[in-house]
């Protein structure tokens, strides 16, 4: 599995840290920045590793701002990209099960390092359900995107 890695300055020391956790867990990944504290917009960073993930260079992304939230945002603005902000291990399963999320967003200040982690490794390892129901909610996100997004 390849992952394409991203965080604004919010998120640089958290993505530092999981670079080194996804090398234990002998996962390849490719860091899209930022590469300092320095101040930058998430924007230019969440839609690249999401333009990526979406145009299959990459099977998942993982974006990492303060809260996770503007990460978020701009992940589910590209089409296919099923954006989830998880804090808590419960959740991070479930929208894999359920969901089949393709960028997994965390916030750094919100949760600390030992549980993001957690939350990186339980999301990387669920496969999606395969359920018919999961399968035809996923269908009509598909179906609406394709109406909009000509
Ligand atoms: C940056 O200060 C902060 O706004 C950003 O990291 C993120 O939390 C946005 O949603």
């Amino acid at each position: 599995m390849k992952i394409a890695l991203g965080s604004d300055h919010g998120g640089y020391r958290l993505k530092e840290s999981l670079k080194q956790y996804l090398q234990e867990l002998n996962i390849e990944y490719t860091d899209f920045g930022c590469n300092n504290e320095q101040s930058v917009d998430y924007p230019d960073i969440g839609f690249k590793v999401s333009v990526e993930v979406k145009n299959g260079r990459y099977d998942r992304g993982i974006l990492i701002c303060g809260t996770g939230i503007g990460m978020s945002i701009v992940a589910n603005k590209i089409k296919g990209i099923r954006a989830s902000l998880c804090h808590d291990i419960f959740s991070a399963r479930n929208t894999r099960e359920h969901n089949d999320a393709n960028i997994l967003t965390l916030g750094a200040r919100v949760i600390d390092v030992g549980l993001a982690k957690e939350i990186v490794r339980i999301w990387l390892n669920t496969d999606f359900s395969q359920e018919k129901r999961h399968i035809n909610r996923l269908n009509k996100i598909k179906l609406k995107e394709n109406k909009i997004y000509k």
